[in-house]
């Protein structure tokens, strides 16, 4: 594995020739997806600024052009007009003004009176690498490029760690008011979010105060990605809670989870209806955003990194990693949020598979089954059945567990490569997205959802089913590889 100097990690990209060679050498990988939003060149992870504005889905991702180290970030800015086909369109954020001199992090965006306008953070470090992280904004002009305001909205408090970032906004009809969220951590090292309101979107932001949930003031030790939405009538917080181990998920310290609850704007309060879920049980999710401004009561639609903070990634060895999920729709179902694919994505079915036992690296796989069997779906084998992800539902406690330590690519494995999908249902349906470098699995129209980087060889286009029907199609590209920079 390649060590990176601070110097090269935090180089500054003077201009698209930098990176045009490795663009060249790394479009060519086996493992470039094909309907997945990824890096043009380097890393990409988290989706920022994810927003539907004048009939166009703008989206950007944290993005550090030079491989696959979490270095100097920029935002780069992909679209869409159906959420399914992506263009590149260029970067949307570069770090390249005194307030974010090593970085602009992540954030969100509102559209707003004919205006989208981008919040991130301006992640500035001083020459004793001392952080200081601003909320900072942009507005998006005529020539689809966000313009930086000159002056960060607000600073950091000094009553909480350096760790203060992640701005959500969002606009409260009742309170007449807009709020922003800021992922944050107590100088006592435990995981909380600050609020700030404002009555106008660019000025006159205060300190509201701390966001109080009762049942976790001691839930790990930073909160990153704060993200409310109110679907049917319910207020929905997702957030990823660093630096903790949680239950059933080995020795994972990076987590995305959700709660169910209402959130009371006097008392900044948001009371959880019951325990907290996690919102994807796989291996690789993280850092999930909702696109603002959609106009809907009764979905949000939700998108996140498949991929983890500290953990590594096979294709670093091609200087490139990361890739986003596919956007979801999410809604409130018995007191929980199911995740389903948009339908548009049927569009992009190609031929139907006949299911003979081989595994296109790009396909969509429907397994239907009674609920009352056990069934072991193992993908990406050998051709003699062995290896590979093997996945297995046990009716009996109604539980799939995923399996991926045969596979001949095996990446993160301190953290763990058994994790479980419990259910609460019997297993029914199983809906399974492969792209070249990622596997999502539906369970039961959208009851858990399981998200995982994988990372075939040549010999492991495979698969061995026993129960179930299944049938498949192949699904075309959906996302334009080209170089803008
Ligand atoms: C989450 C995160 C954010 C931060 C960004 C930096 O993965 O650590 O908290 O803004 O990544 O790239």
């Amino acid at each position: 594995m390649k060590e990176w100097t601070r110097e090269e990690r935090y180089r500054v990209l003077q201009g698209p020739e930098d990176i045009r060679g490795l663009y060249e050498r790394i479009k060519t990988s086996a493992y470039r997806q094909r309907w997945h939003v990824q890096p043009i060149t380097g890393l990409s992870s988290d989706p920022n600024g994810f927003a539907l504005h004048k009939g166009t889905w703008h989206l950007c991702y944290q993005w550090c052009p030079w491989g696959a180290v979490h270095g100097l970030k920029y935002w780069y800015h992909v679209t869409s007009s159906d959420l399914i086909h992506w263009q590149n369109t260029g970067i949307g954020l570069a770090p390249d003004c005194f307030y974010d001199n090593r970085g602009a992090h992540s954030g969100s965006a509102i559209s707003r009176d004919g205006a989208l306008v981008f919040f991130y953070t301006g992640n500035h470090r001083d020459e004793d690498w001392t952080r200081t992280p601003y909320t900072c904004a942009a507005v998006l002009g005529e020539d689809g490029r966000p313009r930086k305001l000159e002056k960060p909205l607000f600073g950091p408090r000094d009553d909480h760690s350096e760790h203060q970032r992640d701005p959500k906004v969002v606009w409260n009809e009742e309170k007449g008011k807009y709020y922003i969220f800021i992922g944050a951590q107590t100088l006592d090292r435990r995981g909380c979010v600050l609020i700030y309101e404002s009555r106008q979107l660019l000025s006159g932001w205060r300190f509201a105060g701390e966001l109080k949930v009762p049942g976790y003031e001691a839930f790990g030790g930073m909160w990153e990605c704060p993200y409310i939405v109110n679907i049917s009538g319910r207020d929905v917080l997702i957030f990823s809670p660093q630096y903790t181990k949680l239950p059933g998920r080995g020795e994972s310290t990076n987590h995305n989870v959700y709660l169910i609850g209402n959130m009371d704007y006097d008392t900044l309060t948001f009371t959880p209806d019951g325990p907290y879920r996690h919102l994807d049980y796989g291996f690789d999710f993280y850092a999930a955003q909702g696109a603002a401004s959609i106009g809907e009561t009764d979905r949000a639609i939700l998108i996140a990194w498949i991929g983890l903070p500290d953990n590594h990634y096979p294709t670093e060895e091609e200087d490139w990693e990361g890739s986003l999920s596919l956007p979801r729709e999410l809604r409130i179902r018995d007191g929980k949020l199911v995740q389903t694919p948009l339908p548009g994505l049927a569009t992009l079915r190609d031929t139907a598979i006949t299911p003979d036992g081989t595994l296109p690296a790009v396909c969509e796989l429907e397994l239907t089954a009674s609920g009352n069997e056990d069934l072991d779906f193992n993908l990406f084998t050998r051709t003699d059945g062995t290896g590979g992800l093997r996945l297995h539902y046990d009716s009996r406690v109604k539980r799939c567990t995923v399996d991926r330590s045969g596979m001949d690519r095996r990446f993160n494995q301190a953290v763990g490569e058994v994790l479980d999908m419990p259910l609460d249902a019997p297993l029914k349906k199983l809906r399974v997205l492969i792209d070249r470098c990622s596997a999502e699995i539906f369970a039961n129209d959208g009851e858990a959802t399981f998200t995982t980087h994988v990372y075939p060889t040549e010999r492991e286009f495979n698969y061995t089913l026993s129960g179930g029907t299944l049938r498949g199609w192949t699904l075309k590209p959906s996302v334009t590889d080209e170089f803008v920079v």
